[in-house]
């Protein structure tokens, strides 16, 4: 079974080479039609311009920023297009009229989430070569919601919609004013040398600033990126499936997280065919980490919920160096309404098929993972081998494999029990 997968993931690889590969000199063909959006240099709105430019270039064209300052000062949809070519020489600065944004925000149907800037379309090369920017001037909002989780209608910076065979190359994303991006309804992407970094420069923490988000996506590929930020580095959430995370470096985050999912009570969800590989990590709280809510309905999202169904399964992590990170392997399935308890053997989610593999580095305390499922729907077959870590503190050898309700170990033999509370560290 295992075998099978990685099977499909290279096939999927090849896929993915054939979609760039071809596009490419397709698109240097059609791009007869090149539409140059002039920025205005003096502060107004760069949006009416740029949207113009999708309009003509939108279809069989070329859209391109030059090396200049875009003030992006309103939201804009530029969907539906069609082998279209956008390069982006210079920066997208986002204002920081948070009234303005906090009343136009767009929506979409998940978890209360709304973007400034919806984008997409078949056969889409959006390129940065390596120094275009997208900047979301984010400090102020990280100063305005002061640590608040979800505040509603704070919007995301960039959300690919409805992307097909497409390709998003050398783009720069600084200090996004929530999650940096998410991919949404989207089959068959490469998003390559992609550096994403939201770094608070008071004490006011970049909370929600996520590296990507996928939701109801299948075949993305997450290739050499950078990801600098304050909460999970590549999150794949509900119905992404054949997600492939290679050679990238996540710094201060929490990691790669799978959910949190199960928040709609009886909807039914999945996560399946996930490969990370040759990852490195520096200070993040996490490498690989799962999070479900629990079997009660507490409340209603973006910030209560639960009673969710569905499952996760066929996950692949393999040649990972940790440095320093505080608790390299957990699932845990407590996510509840804040402030309210949860019952930790409620969840419905069933999570199985885990293989980690080739692992090494330093980590902070121990133990190594905590494997917190639900009794309800314990997590099965979960596999660990060459796992070598030390303790950053002491340059010993790290151990320590908490489970609850665990079904089918290869590689370790579980240590103790898990807290039961889904307690992020792992320690109680
Ligand atoms: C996951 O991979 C397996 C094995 O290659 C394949 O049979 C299955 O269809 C994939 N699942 C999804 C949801 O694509
Ligand atoms: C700013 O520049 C744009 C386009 O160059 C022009 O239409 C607009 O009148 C200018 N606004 C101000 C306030 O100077
Ligand atoms: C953009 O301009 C800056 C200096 O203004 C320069 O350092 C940089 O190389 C230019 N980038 C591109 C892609 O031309
Ligand atoms: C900010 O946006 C609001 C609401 O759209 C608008 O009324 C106000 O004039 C804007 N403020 C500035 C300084 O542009
Ligand atoms: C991230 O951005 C901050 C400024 O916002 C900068 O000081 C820091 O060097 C950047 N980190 C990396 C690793 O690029
Ligand atoms: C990983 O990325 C680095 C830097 O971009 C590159 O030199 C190297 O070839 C990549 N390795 C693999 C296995 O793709
Ligand atoms: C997720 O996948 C399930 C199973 O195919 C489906 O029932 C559900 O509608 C999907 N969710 C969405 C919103 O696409
Ligand atoms: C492991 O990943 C690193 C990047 O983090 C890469 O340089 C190295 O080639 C990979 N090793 C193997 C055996 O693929
Ligand atoms: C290791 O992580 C801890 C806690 O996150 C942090 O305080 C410390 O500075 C880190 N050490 C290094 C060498 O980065
Ligand atoms: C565990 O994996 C083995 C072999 O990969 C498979 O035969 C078995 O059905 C799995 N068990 C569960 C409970 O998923
Ligand atoms: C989990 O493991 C660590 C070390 O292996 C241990 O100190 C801790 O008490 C264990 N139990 C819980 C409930 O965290
Ligand atoms: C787990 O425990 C069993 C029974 O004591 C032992 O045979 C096996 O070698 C242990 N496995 C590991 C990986 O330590």
């Amino acid at each position: 079974m295992l075998t099978s997968t990685f099977i499909s993931i290279v096939s999927f690889l090849c896929l993915l080479g054939y979609v760039s590969g071809q596009s490419d000199s397709r698109d240097i063909q059609r791009a007869q039609k090149t539409c140059v959006v002039q920025p205005s240099r003096n502060g107004s709105d760069d949006v009416p311009a740029t949207l113009e430019a999708f309009k003509e270039c939108g279809t069989g064209g070329n859209v391109v920023f030059l090396n200049e300052t875009y003030h992006m000062n309103s939201v804009m949809e530029t969907v539906g297009l069609k082998d279209c070519q956008v390069d982006l020489y210079g920066t997208l600065l986002w204002s920081t009229n948070l009234t303005y944004w906090l009343n136009h925000s767009l929506h979409y149907d998940y978890q209360n989430q709304s973007s400034v800037w919806w984008f997409g379309g078949d056969n889409v090369q959006f390129r940065g070569h390596g120094y275009g920017t997208i900047d979301g001037n984010g400090q102020a909002w990280y100063d305005f919601v002061k640590g608040v989780s979800n505040y509603p209608n704070r919007p995301e910076s960039f959300t690919i919609y409805e992307t097909t065979n497409s390709v998003f190359s050398g783009l720069r994303f600084v200090q996004s004013q929530m999650w940096t991006m998410t991919v949404w309804k989207s089959v068959g992407i490469l998003l390559q040398d992609i550096y994403v970094n939201s770094t608070s420069s008071d004490g006011y923490p970049a909370r929600n600033t996520d590296g990507v988000d996928t939701i109801y996506s299948d075949k993305i590929h997450f290739d050499r990126w950078t990801v600098i930020n304050g909460d999970d580095s590549i999150s794949l959430k509900a119905n992404s499936t054949n997600i492939l995370i290679t050679n990238c470096t996540f710094i201060r985050g929490l990691g790669i997280s799978l959910g949190s999912i199960g928040q709609y009570a009886d909807r039914y969800e999945f996560i399946e065919n996930i490969t990370a590989r040759d990852i490195n990590y520096y200070n993040t709280l996490h490498a690989g980490y799962i999070k479900t809510w629990t079997g009660q309905t507490v409340g209603y999202p973006p910030n209560g919920g639960g009673g969710g169904l569905g499952y996760a399964k066929n996950i692949h992590f393999s040649n990972l160096t940790l440095h320093n990170t505080t608790q390299p392997f957990s699932i845990s399935q407590c996510t509840t309404f804040s402030g309210v308890a949860g019952n930790c053997s409620s969840s419905l989610f069933a999570i199985s098929d885990i293989v980690i593999e080739d692992v090494r580095g330093t980590m902070l305390k121990d133990p190594i993972a905590s494997w917190d499922c639900s009794a309800s729907a314990p997590c099965r077959n979960i596999t660990m081998l060459d796992v070598d870590l030390t303790l950053a503190t002491t340059g010993g050898p790290a151990s320590g494999w908490n489970c609850t309700a665990v079904v089918g170990t290869t590689g370790f033999n579980c240590t103790g029990t898990g807290c039961g509370t889904g307690s992020s560290t792992g320690s109680c």
